[in-house]
């Protein structure tokens, strides 16, 4: 999926975002606020915000950050910081891809499906490693692609549409955890008929510096 294509489709779900995907998805968008662990200080960011449908889940005692790419989706959110009055909460417009943030900036980053999304997801893993601190968590949540046979055929159907749906449908966990090199903590089946994935990732930076090493020093002696 193309950027625009996603700012385009976005745009056009904002009014009703909450209405059609906030029920839906919400047992999964619950499972991971229970596994996350809140320490007093603790720097979050949201990537991919959205209409900040679980900013009201964070504790106050936390310092959150929303990022998202669509203005209309974080128009929504700024709408619910306000009502609720979050003052532990911010959000602005970042591509997540591209992120702003220094490195280490924060504690743990909540990913809620949107890693099909995003034109290229190994540059927002990317980027999500960098900004979080060394053995910080990353949790994600998504749909990633079936196993079976019938579904697998209904989702190569439905990526045919993927600029229009404003997500991939046939999204390989398998190659996304081979590709991105995640340390995963915990994987648990959520959402109906388990058919999304939560996973909690431990973001180990000295693997890549070793790795890298390892490669230097391969070359070398190759
Ligand atoms: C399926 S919605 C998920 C919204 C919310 N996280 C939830 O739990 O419902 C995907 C979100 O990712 C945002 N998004 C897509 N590509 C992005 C990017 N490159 N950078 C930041 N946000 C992006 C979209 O604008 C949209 O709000």
């Amino acid at each position: 999926m193309k950027l625009d294509a996603v700012k385009k489709v976005y745009k056009r779900y904002a009014p009703y975002y909450d209405t059609v995907f906030g029920k839906i998805l919400d047992h999964g968008r619950q499972e991971m606020l229970k596994t996350m662990s809140f320490e007093k200080g603790d720097k979050i960011l949201e990537v991919g915000v959205g209409t900040g449908i679980s900013l009201t889940n964070y504790p106050t005692h936390t310092s959150v950050v929303g990022i998202d790419i669509s203005p209309e989706m974080l128009q929504k959110a700024q709408e619910r910081i306000a009502d609720q009055q979050l003052g532990h909460v911010t959000v602005q417009v970042m591509d997540a891809q591209f992120m702003s943030f220094p490195d280490n900036s924060f504690d743990q980053l909540a990913i809620m499906y949107v890693v099909s999304v995003v034109p290229n997801p190994k540059k927002l893993m990317d980027e999500a490693k960098r900004v979080c601190k060394q053995n910080g968590s990353i949790y994600i949540v998504n749909h990633f692609g079936a196993q079976n046979r019938v579904m697998k055929f209904i989702e190569s159907k439905l990526d045919k549409m993927a600029d229009k749906l404003g997500f991939q449908a046939a999204f390989s966990l398998p190659k996304f955890i081979e590709e991105n090199q995640l340390e995963i903590i915990s994987k648990k089946a959520v959402n109906l008929l388990g058919y999304w994935t939560l996973l909690k990732v431990q973001n180990v930076k000295k693997l890549e510096a070793e790795t890298s090493r390892t490669n230097a020093r391969n070359k070398t002696v190759n």
